[in-house]
């Protein structure tokens, strides 16, 4: 059978295998998808023997993003923007590097939510893997400004200076969060929630803020119980995302996109 896998670290709570495993039955696809933990020491080790052992894709989580990028023989346009990349395809005997991440976000909102991202002012927390990974693809989708707002403000400026729009996307510093006013969209790309807490002035939303968190499960608590106490009526966590970038990666590799509602429908569910 065709092996892929994820790499992670930890990897154990991935639900990429379960993800893919329902791909594969729903479309009548046998192959075997395994997790694979693999320290950052040990990641392009790991990665030289599953493609030894046939390996035919891999999906590429925290904190192997931006390695995994590194270790491609090429890739696409998307993932060099985001300097990372989430979904390896062997071609030719060498990697090819893409980055779903962007397009899962922006089909989860625009396709499952039926939300129009056109002339939306966005507020994005974070500079790190997450929002270099979903900037890209956010801008191609039309929103209108981009304001991005990182705790290290110099990896702000890097990613704003990669994004090269500088008449879309804007630079400020936390501190300045408290004068920026509100907006149509408020997106945390920190990975703040896994520590617990998160620290943001009620002023950047009213009800009609869209709240979104690109993680989920109990790291998305922290940010949605803030977007809840502001007032945003529409929140949202990255289960969506995490099932459409699936989508995108099984496409890649299969060649058919899934209908990822069952999916999406029964992780929902499991989170409550
Ligand atoms: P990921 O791939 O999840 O984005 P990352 O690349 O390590 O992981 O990025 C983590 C992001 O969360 C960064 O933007 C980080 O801010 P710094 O660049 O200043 O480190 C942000 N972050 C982590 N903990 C945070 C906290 N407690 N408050 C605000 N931002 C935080």
């Amino acid at each position: 059978t065709a092996r892929y896998a994820v790499f992670g670290h930890p990897v154990v709570h991935s639900l990429s295998p379960r993800i893919h495993a329902a791909f594969g039955s729903q479309l009548g696809i046998a192959m075997e998808y395994a997790a694979i933990d693999a320290t950052p020491e040990d990641f392009a080790t790991a990665l030289a023997a599953f493609a030894d052992a046939g390996g035919l894709g891999a999906n590429v989580t925290l904190p192997h993003k931006e390695r995994a990028l590194a270790l491609c023989a090429s890739a696409s346009e998307r993932a060099r923007r985001a300097g990372a990349a989430n979904t390896l395809t062997r071609r030719d005997g060498a990697w090819h590097g893409e980055n779903t991440d962007g397009l899962g976000l922006v089909h989860d909102l625009t396709e499952r939510r039926r939300i129009d991202l056109r002339a939306r002012r966005v507020l994005m927390l974070g500079a790190g893997g997450a929002a270099r990974g979903t900037a890209p693809a956010l801008l191609d989708a039309g929103i209108d400004e981009l304001w991005i707002v990182n705790r290290t403000p110099e990896r702000a400026d890097a990613l704003a200076d990669a994004l090269g729009e500088p008449g879309r996307v804007h630079t400020r510093y936390w501190d300045d969060l408290r004068n920026l006013g509100a907006f149509d969209m408020v997106i945390n790309a920190t990975s703040a929630g896994r520590g617990g807490s998160i620290d943001l002035p009620f002023t950047l939303a009213t009800k009609r803020t869209l709240a979104v968190d690109l993680s989920y499960g109990e790291a998305a608590v922290p940010f949605l119980a803030w977007a809840e106490a502001a007032g945003c009526e529409q929140r949202i966590d990255g289960i969506g995302m995490l099932v459409e970038q699936a989508a995108e990666s099984f496409a890649i590799w299969h060649g058919r996109r899934p209908d990822t509602d069952p999916v999406f429908e029964s992780l929902s569910a499991r989170a409550g």
